[in-house]
């Protein structure tokens, strides 16, 4: 039946997410599982947001609305910007390919960093657009290196900051200069969907840019310092001129109600943001100094997920890892055939996966 698919879309390599909890307990007959393979909020969802689903549940029988005006109220409030700024998606995931659809043209290409995010690709691949890929410069995006990729067809650049799966990020010096040498023909996308948890002081002001009127879209998302991935719910800045394109592209209904109500809530959930924070970043020093007793490599990253160096196959050590009930997600997708990816826990997952990693490397080495 291949012949009647279109031959981008058989090229594509699908994006495989993180094993899901019950079905590793299915498979594997294991009573208690972790996951820490998806980069989800260790605090479970913004409590405030839980509230705020609960009072609208009988009120899922009648269309959300399209426009999402008090959530994009909201966020102007928030941001001190004007609802015109923002579009709403279903998931950040959602905002990447409405981004491509309404700016790249056919015969235009994408320019983003090889171990990027993954879903940039796809989802240009989906929509037949080129993409070119920059070398990583000590598993950081080298914003160098992605310049001397962009030529007249180049329309769009994705800048995960940080980065998915590495947790690396450009500093506020890097991207000034970047910006100032970019090409007037070309939009910056930065993706910041793990904003809530940078904890340095050279992280750029994406949002200054925009106000300064440059050519950039920022993204953020509900899934990760809110804990609303399930919900799928995310945002693009921008400016209302490109809003208003991109807008054109979005489907009438792709936030949901509950989705809308829970993002008007959490936003207010500082309480939620302050935990969520202090708690990923007391168990990423917990990791780090777990990692480096047992000389383990690591990448320092200032998301909410560290990536390891296994120093071994990348497939075995999760597979070895799975069989003691901690799910990790394995790196070869992204090109890194030694490294594992591991979302940082609680307190208690954090133990339980440091112990179970320590195992499965020393019965291997
Ligand atoms: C860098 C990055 N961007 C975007 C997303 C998509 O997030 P969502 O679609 O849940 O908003 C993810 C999810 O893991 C991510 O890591």
């Amino acid at each position: 039946m291949q012949e009647f698919v279109r031959k981008s879309v058989l090229m594509i390599k699908p994006y495989l997410p993180g094993k899901p909890i019950e079905e590793t307990k299915r498979q594997l007959g294991l009573r208690q599982v972790i996951k820490l393979a998806s980069n989800e909020n260790p605090l479970g969802a913004s409590p405030k947001a839980l509230g705020a689903m609960k009072k609208c549940l009988s009120g899922v029988y009648r269309y959300p609305d399209a426009q999402g005006f008090y959530l994009k109220k909201r966020l102007a409030k928030y941001f001190g910007l004007s609802s015109e700024h923002f579009v709403l998606g279903n998931g950040s995931d959602e905002l990447i390919d409405i981004v491509i659809k309404t700016f790249v043209e056919p015969d235009e290409s994408i320019v983003t960093s090889e171990s990027a995010f993954l879903e940039y690709e796809i989802i240009a691949q989906i929509n037949d657009r080129k993409v070119k890929t920059a070398p990583l410069r000590y598993f950081k995006f080298d914003l160098g290196a992605i310049l001397k990729l962009v030529d007249k067809k180049t329309k769009l650049i994705f800048i995960a900051n940080p980065n998915n799966p590495t947790g690396t990020y450009v500093t506020k010096y890097e991207v000034s200069d970047f910006l100032n040498a970019l090409p007037a023909h070309i939009l910056v996308v930065f993706d910041e969907a793990y904003d809530t948890f940078i904890d340095v002081n050279d992280y750029p002001d994406s949002l200054s840019y925009l106000r300064r009127k440059k050519r950039v879209i920022i993204l953020r998302t509900f899934s990760k310092g809110h804990g609303l991935a399930g919900l799928r719910l995310g945002y693009a800045i921008a400016d209302p001129g490109l809003v208003s394109c991109m807008e054109r592209v979005r489907l009438p209904f792709n936030v949901n109600i509950l989705a809308q109500a829970a993002g008007l809530a959490a936003l207010d959930d500082r309480d939620f943001i302050k935990r969520t924070r202090k708690i990923v970043l007391k168990g990423k020093q917990f990791i780090y100094d777990e990692l480096s007793a047992m000389g383990i490599g690591y990448v320092p990253s200032v998301a909410n997920f560290i990536l390891i160096d296994a120093g071994r196959d990348s497939m075995e050590v999760f597979k070895s890892m799975l069989k003691f009930g901690v799910i990790v997600r394995d790196m070869k997708q992204y090109g890194l055939d030694n490294f594992i990816r591991l979302t940082i826990g609680t307190q208690k997952e954090n133990t339980r996966s440091m112990r179970v990693l320590k195992k499965v490397l020393k019965e291997k080495s």
